[in-house]
């Protein structure tokens, strides 16, 4: 992992400057660029939906998606989203979907890295701007 990484540096830009779904990207060498947590990077646009990667740690803003679902998939760590219903938590290769309207609030201990598939104008923070509200950010 560390030599590939290696191996990347200095072709960041033409690897990581645009989405043109035109050639492979590695989520791994996209998350190894991110240095902030909550602050996902759009590494691919399928039709109108985004794939996006985010890395967590701590409390995000409780919030909901009046407009969308939202797809979660842990690729490391463990994510506890916070539902009114109760805690739903998923470790490493879980999948969720919170549906359109319901308050979640993710939560991690420890750091851990998310695959997330939602519509490309979604917000993060959805319908509770706050300071973790991030703009959308190509990888
Ligand atoms: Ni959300």
């Amino acid at each position: 992992m560390a030599r590939e990484i290696a191996s990347r540096e200095g072709d960041g830009c033409r690897q990581h400057g645009l989405v043109t779904n035109s050639e492979p990207l590695n989520i791994h060498g996209v998350l190894a660029d991110v240095t902030e947590h909550w602050s996902p990077r759009t590494i691919a646009v399928i039709n109108d939906y985004d794939a996006r990667v985010v890395k967590v740690e701590g409390e995000f803003t409780r919030h909901s998606h009046p407009e969308t679902d939202e797809f979660f998939l842990v690729l490391s760590g463990r994510l506890t989203i916070r539902m009114d219903e109760g805690d739903v938590v998923l470790d490493d290769g879980d999948t969720y979907v919170v549906p359109r309207g319901r308050f979640h609030q993710p939560y991690a201990a420890s750091e851990a890295t998310l695959l997330l598939f939602e519509p490309s104008d979604a917000v993060n923070t959805g319908d509770t701007p706050s300071d973790l509200t991030a703009p959308r950010r190509l990888a």
